[in-house]
């Protein structure tokens, strides 16, 4: 419908009501926006930056999991919680009427990612993913690849302490048991430590290479256990890393969901007003 009609929205309205008000029919209060309804799927710098940039030029709905108790102030309207699986999403993307899905979650949050894709196909809504570019390995780098958390604390046989774990909560558990091990772990909000006796230091991002450097400092921190997140936003301690010749255990990637990326917010503003991508910003597929 979307593809025939001038882009409005009615307030609380659905289905066919929502063609009469389009239309000029009803009383249904209609909100005009200048461009397509755009779900974006964040949590993450590309998404806030995504929505700062589409607010005004299109209806923009930003989603976030509810993981962080005091998430930082978006651009546009906000919805929080999960979807119910691809099935959820899939109907809210009918019910609400999105023109544009928007995967613009962590390289590692592969579940959402996943039904992102099955949900724009059930629903016919053109998909696309924000592919945060990897750190890129520089000669000299001590860095040990690895496929997982486990795989990461038995690597740690040897390395130095203490050792700086940058993981996700529900990476902890596989370095709970290693005995004289110092770990220090950095968490946006306060509460109880995810692992037993480790130190937590609460910080938001992003972190800059001084911020990073005093941290090592501060703590002693000998080994950088990471995921191969990427991007400019947490960089620096990579770059901290090298400059003191760091052992970095870094866990690979989950493979991205085929579809179209691009691996820039321009690129997906670009997209998401114009729905094409330019041949330079197809990414791979
Ligand atoms: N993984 C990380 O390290 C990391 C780091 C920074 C930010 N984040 C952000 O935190 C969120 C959760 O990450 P995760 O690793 O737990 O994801 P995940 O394992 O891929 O997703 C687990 C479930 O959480 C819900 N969910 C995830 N992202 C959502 C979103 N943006 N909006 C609504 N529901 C969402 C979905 O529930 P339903 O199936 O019920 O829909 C999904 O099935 C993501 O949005 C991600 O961008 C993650």
């Amino acid at each position: 419908m979307s593809d025939t009609l001038p882009y409005c929205h009615a307030v609380a309205t659905a289905g066919s009501e929502r063609l009469d008000a389009c239309l000029g029919g009803g009383d249904i209060p209609l909100v005009f926006s200048p461009g397509p309804h755009v779900l974006i799927l964040g949590g993450t710098g590309e998404g806030a930056a995504l929505a700062r940039a589409l607010d005004g030029r299109a209806r923009v709905t930003s989603s976030l999991a509810g993981r962080t108790r005091r998430p930082a102030a978006l651009a546009g309207v906000v919805r929080t919680g999960g979807f119910g699986g691809a099935a959820g999403l899939a109907r809210y993307l009918r019910e609400q009427h999105i023109d544009r899905l928007v995967d613009a979650t962590h390289p590692f949050a592969a579940r959402i990612s996943a039904n992102a894709r099955e949900a724009a196909e059930r629903a016919g809504v053109p998909r696309l993913a924000v592919e945060r570019p990897m750190w890129r390995r520089q000669p000299g780098d001590r860095w040990i690849c690895v496929a997982d958390a486990a795989a990461a604390a038995t690597a740690l046989a040897g390395l130095p302490d203490a050792v700086f774990l940058t993981l996700g909560p529900g990476d902890l558990d596989a370095f709970t048991g290693l005995g004289g091990r110092r770990f220090v772990l950095r968490r946006i909000d306060p509460g109880p430590s995810p692992l037993p006796d480790a130190t937590v230091v609460l910080a938001r991002g992003p972190f800059d290479l001084s911020a990073e450097r005093d941290l090592f400092n501060d703590y002693g921190i000998g080994t950088l256990v990471t995921r191969a997140s990427g991007g400019a936003a947490t960089e620096a301690k990579i770059l901290a890393a090298r400059e003191c010749d760091m052992p970095v255990v870094m866990i690979r990637r989950p493979p991205p969901e085929p579809g179209p990326r691009v691996s820039s917010v321009e690129e997906a503003v670009a997209w998401a007003l114009s729905g094409a991508l330019s041949s330079a910003g197809s990414g791979s597929s």
